[in-house]
């Protein structure tokens, strides 16, 4: 299993830099939802949990965060610091976000509205669904 990284095209200029994001172009879904994640204290770890459905792509627009992806078979670690790097989560992947630096932005563009059904939240009911 291998992180599934976007490199998105970066506009930059002597005014600075710029991304942008379209769906089912550089985003490989229509974008129904985005939230973002601030202010995470340090020692502070979040996510444990996977989708049934969903799709994302997490950008750390500021700072950086470290991810623990599992498929269920197979554990990877990443680190997201770049604000032109998306990661892209399919469903079925159990996510732990952790090591967020001070400054830390992290944008999560979503496939689907909140719903609280498509969550797994319980880590042995996720092995048996992916075994
Ligand atoms: P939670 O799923 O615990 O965040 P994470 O898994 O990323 O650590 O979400 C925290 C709260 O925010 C929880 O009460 C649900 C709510 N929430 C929404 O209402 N809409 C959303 O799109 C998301 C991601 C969370």
């Amino acid at each position: 299993m291998k992180p599934e990284f976007i490199h998105f095209k970066e506009f930059s200029d002597g005014r600075g830099g710029l991304v942008a994001l379209e769906q089912h172009h550089n985003i490989p879904f229509g974008i129904k939802r985005i939230y973002y994640i601030y202010g995470t204290p340090e020692n502070t770890s979040r996510g444990f949990h996977a989708h049934k459905a969903l799709e994302q792509v997490a950008i750390c627009v500021k700072g950086a965060c470290s991810f623990v992806l599992d498929n269920g078979k197979e554990k990877i670690n990443c680190r997201l610091d770049s604000p032109t790097i998306g990661l892209y989560i399919g469903k079925n992947i159990w996510r732990e976000m952790f090591n967020f630096t001070e400054d830390c932005v992290l944008m999560v563009l979503a496939s689907d509205f909140y719903e609280e059904a498509d969550y797994i939240r319980d880590y042995d009911i996720f092995l048996r669904a992916a075994s």
